[in-house]
């Protein structure tokens, strides 16, 4: 049997300031950091080590995994960062309050954009300088790699890749394997490894800074998976991140 760990970034500024992110490369707030360090000692108390970490190239999730790294001792671990990994694109979303949205378009239509599997926002313009074109890091992707947006469809298409080429061959060749990375890509992962139907998905909301563990078949095939935090906080962590497109009561 092998054992996989899952760990969504901790908090954002632009989640506390509840922001559509996507490829926006926002850092962590001190809880954030705080909830990185968390996550590590809990790691390391239960026993975990692991041989190789994945992460994206946006810096909430690697700095994430950076603090739990330390927090476990082992900043030694070889990196791998790849965009593949990366939150999914908002599109035109990005930048904008979610519950603001929502007291103007409705929470249905928030609903939608967040978490319709086929549907994907309006896509930003090609001239606007959040175009990733525009950014250095995403140089040597094609133009049809470079997303403009995407609903989860599209990111599970560019996700499943890195998982089969790279992070599945590692695992079966017996290296324990921690990937740090965002809602929407680990959204996407475990659509894959659960088998998640397209409307099932809807309802699946992951919490940050929580390691969930993956117990895999030698077939790669889940066997049970499950939080190692408090299940009272990962409860309430993800009602928390449902409630996110709600327009604000007044
Ligand atoms: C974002 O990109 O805004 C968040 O990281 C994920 O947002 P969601 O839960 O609204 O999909």
């Amino acid at each position: 049997m092998y054992k996989l760990v899952l760990m969504r970034h901790g908090e954002s500024q632009w989640n506390l300031e509840n922001r559509f992110t996507g490829w926006t490369d926002i850092d962590l707030t001190e809880a954030g950091r705080e909830q990185a360090r968390r996550a590590g000692e809990l790691l390391k108390a239960k026993g975990y080590v692991f041989d190789v970490a994945f992460t994206s190239v946006l810096k909430r999730a690697i700095r994430t995994l950076w603090i739990a790294l330390d927090a476990m001792d082992t900043m030694y671990l070889p990196v791998h960062n790849n965009w593949r990994l990366n939150e999914r694109h908002y599109g035109d979303l990005q930048g904008l309050n979610k519950a603001e949205m929502a007291a103007q378009y409705g929470d249905e239509q928030v609903l939608i954009w967040r978490r319709a599997y086929a549907i994907a926002p309006n896509p930003i313009g090609l001239d606007d300088q959040r175009h990733p074109r525009f950014d250095p890091r995403y140089s040597k992707l094609t133009p049809e790699q470079l997303p403009a947006t995407e609903c989860l469809k599209d990111t599970v298409a560019r996700v499943l890749p890195f998982w089969d080429e790279t992070i599945a061959p590692s695992i079966r060749a017996g290296r324990r394997v921690l990937v740090a990375a965002h809602g929407n890509s680990l959204r996407a992962l475990i659509k894959h490894l659960d088998n998640v139907s397209d409307d099932e998905i809807v309802h699946l909301n992951i919490p940050t800074g929580q390691p969930l563990v993956y117990e895999l078949d030698k077939e790669l095939r889940p066997i049970r998976h499950y939080y190692l935090g408090d299940p009272a906080e990962i409860e309430a962590a993800m009602a928390a991140v449902a409630a996110q497109g709600k327009a604000k009561k007044a």
